[in-house]
């Protein structure tokens, strides 16, 4: 047998890595497959005549781009069912690729705001939760966020809508169009969400400058940053992450695609993990973005040639910034640490 190639020995020991994913919107899971499937159960009509057709409309210069095709997309999603095989197949996918834990984003404004009642997207969501921690032994928790180009008013409305559901709810986030929608516009709304116990975190320095990510840590006090990249921008900064450990959950791919960088080259991963930052990776919007976790850890090991243990500090990173339970961290960290000594 020909001995493997260095880039095949990263690709198997990329697959065989126990991983955790923290930045998901399950809306961005939505392949073409099922937007037609759901499209023709729900007597829908949509803008695209075949799979390949969507495929080709996936060609974004920026985050706005992405967003007007991701909300059109997520029209196909009607009834309990359809959030339930949405969820569903995501985490058969997941699970094939070795994530053990995944905790998940989802946007209820993207559909009450369409008629759909909140409580048929979270049955939806959490009935195939439920049946993958059964079914695919893969763990995860639910995250809510809100979509920052509305209103203080309706993210409150929406958080209210929440707490009856704070069993099936762990934490909640701030997500959409970033440029003019800093995170102090919501103060108010996720001082309370602190207040009734929910985790919190926000996208910020995706495409906004590092002001947003000091008003995410100051006055929203995120216990995570989704994306963060342009923290680089700011020393000091950088110094406040390094010093509190607050992870960065990083998309490369999502990254690529959005334009954040130009090539994977490019991308400030490693930087990230020069500088000490608690860095993750991660896949955002895999239907949209070309790539589960497998693809985003690949893509961005061979692009800046990370070495195995480049790779085990981000994939224990990701098991430290989960909300997982004391118990069920040690068990992931020494399942990491089992496939460590064996590799
Ligand atoms: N950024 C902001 N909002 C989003 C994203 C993202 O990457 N994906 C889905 N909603
Ligand atoms: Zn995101």
């Amino acid at each position: 047998m020909p001995k493997a190639e260095p880039q095949d020995e990263i690709d198997l020991f990329i697959e065989g890595l126990p991983k955790v994913e923290l930045h998901l919107h399950i809306e961005g899971s939505l392949e073409p497959e099922l937007m037609f499937e759901l499209a023709q159960r729900n007597k829908l009509e949509i803008p695209f005549k075949s799979v390949e057709e969507v495929r080709a409309a996936y060609d974004f210069s920026n985050l706005q781009d992405f967003l007007d095709i991701y909300y059109q997309g997520m029209n196909v999603l009607q009834k309990e069912q359809d959030f339930y095989d949405l969820t569903y197949a995501y985490l058969s996918q997941v699970s094939k690729q070795n994530v053990m834990h995944t905790e998940i984003f989802f946007d209820p404004q993207g559909h009450t705001e369409r008629g759909v009642p909140f409580e048929t997207v979270l049955n939806g969501i959490t009935r195939a939760l439920e049946d993958g921690r059964t079914k695919l032994y893969v763990t995860s928790s639910l995250i809510m966020c809100f979509l920052r180009h509305l209103s203080e008013e309706d993210a409150m409305k929406t958080l209210e809508q929440a707490l009856p559901y704070k069993d099936k709810i762990l934490g909640v986030g701030l997500d959409s169009s970033e440029m003019g929608h800093p995170p102090s516009k919501f103060a108010r709304v996720f001082e309370k969400a602190r207040e009734e116990g929910f985790r919190i975190m926000a996208h910020a320095g995706e495409e906004g400058p590092p002001e947003y990510v000091w008003e995410a840590l100051d006055q929203l006090q995120v216990d995570r940053i989704d994306h963060g990249n342009r923290s680089l921008e700011d020393e000091k900064l950088v110094a406040r992450l390094v010093k509190d450990g607050t992870p960065l959950t990083v998309c490369p791919l999502s990254n690529l695609k959005l334009c954040v960088v130009k090539d994977l080259h490019d991308h400030p991963l490693k930087k990230m993990l020069d500088l000490g930052l608690k860095a993750t990776i991660n896949s955002d919007d895999p239907a949209y973005f070309g790539g589960y976790m497998n693809e985003n850890y690949k893509a961005v090991a061979h692009a800046l040639n990370l070495d195995k243990d480049a790779l085990l500090t981000l994939a224990r990173n990701g098991i430290e910034a989960g909300f997982l339970d004391p118990v069920g961290k040690e068990a992931l960290l020494g399942q990491l640490d089992g496939y460590a000594k064996a590799a």
